[in-house]
């Protein structure tokens, strides 16, 4: 059993790393990692936390990030870098595979077992970067509130394992350090490429309010290029869809 307070449990040592992780502070209690991050304001720096009392969702919503059982994590970087949005659950998905068959869905998710075992939520304020992610680990399906318990999911409830979190954090970041380094050196088209093979959604019928139409491909933003009636429509992160065809 995880101790709660146990911030050693997400220790992860030094990383052969050359970017992210450049310094890497877990706190036991914050607000939101992402906040800490964009107040901190340094290339390749990462903020762990075992609890956040105000973690944050996309669309406004809060992230329930309880303590001992999950990874709410953000790592800082500084100046542009279209891409990010494709290479976390790339990296996510990297270091989770071997233990589980995740899946990576359009905008931002990645689901086990069709729900949801981690959000991402990427924010910019100037030029800093907060590239956040919470996966859920090692919760058991009463750990999550009510109203989400028949929509999220964790490793441990679907492996039926319990899991180190600093050993999956370190192969998240090293992963996510390779990715970062291949975006600065021009590695972007390789890797919407990549994300877009993951998200299987190239092809889909998809509906956004009160428009339906088939998805042509993904823009470097990760938003969805769609195809109505022979006019070309773009839909984007902030935007709700239903997939038609799944
Ligand atoms: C979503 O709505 O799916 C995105 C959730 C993102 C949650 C993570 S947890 C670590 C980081 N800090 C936050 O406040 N939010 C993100």
């Amino acid at each position: 059993m995880t101790d709660s307070k146990d911030i050693h449990s997400l220790a992860v040592g030094r990383l052969p790393t050359q970017i992210v992780g450049s310094r890497v502070f877990v706190y036991e209690e914050v607000g939101s990692t992402n906040e800490r991050g964009l107040e901190l304001d340094e290339d390749g720096a990462v903020i762990v936390a075992d609890l956040q009392t105000a973690g944050r969702g996309r669309h406004g919503r809060s992230w329930h990030s309880m303590p001992g059982k999950g990874l709410w994590v953000t790592v800082v970087l500084r100046g542009n870098l279209p891409g990010l949005s494709f290479a976390i659950p790339l990296a996510i998905r990297d270091a989770l595979a071997p233990l589980a068959p995740v899946q990576v869905k359009w905008p931002n998710d990645l689901l086990l077992d069709k729900k949801k075992l981690c959000g991402i939520l990427v924010e910019q304020r100037g030029e800093t970067i907060a590239a956040g992610f919470g996966i859920n680990v090692n919760h058991e399906a009463d750990d999550f509130p009510e109203d989400i318990q028949n929509i999220a999911t964790s490793l441990r409830i679907v492996t039926g394992k319990s899991y180190d979190r600093s050993e999956l954090l370190r192969e998240i970041l090293i992963g996510l350090d390779a990715r970062v380094i291949s975006l600065r050196n021009g590695g972007l088209a390789n890797m919407r490429t990549e994300w877009t093979e993951a998200c299987n959604i190239v092809g889909k019928t998809v509906t956004v309010g009160d428009m339906t139409g088939m998805v042509e491909g993904v823009d470097n933003e990760g938003g969805l290029v769609i195809d109505r009636d022979g006019t070309r429509h773009l839909v984007v992160f902030g935007d709700m869809i239903t997939v038609e065809k799944d």
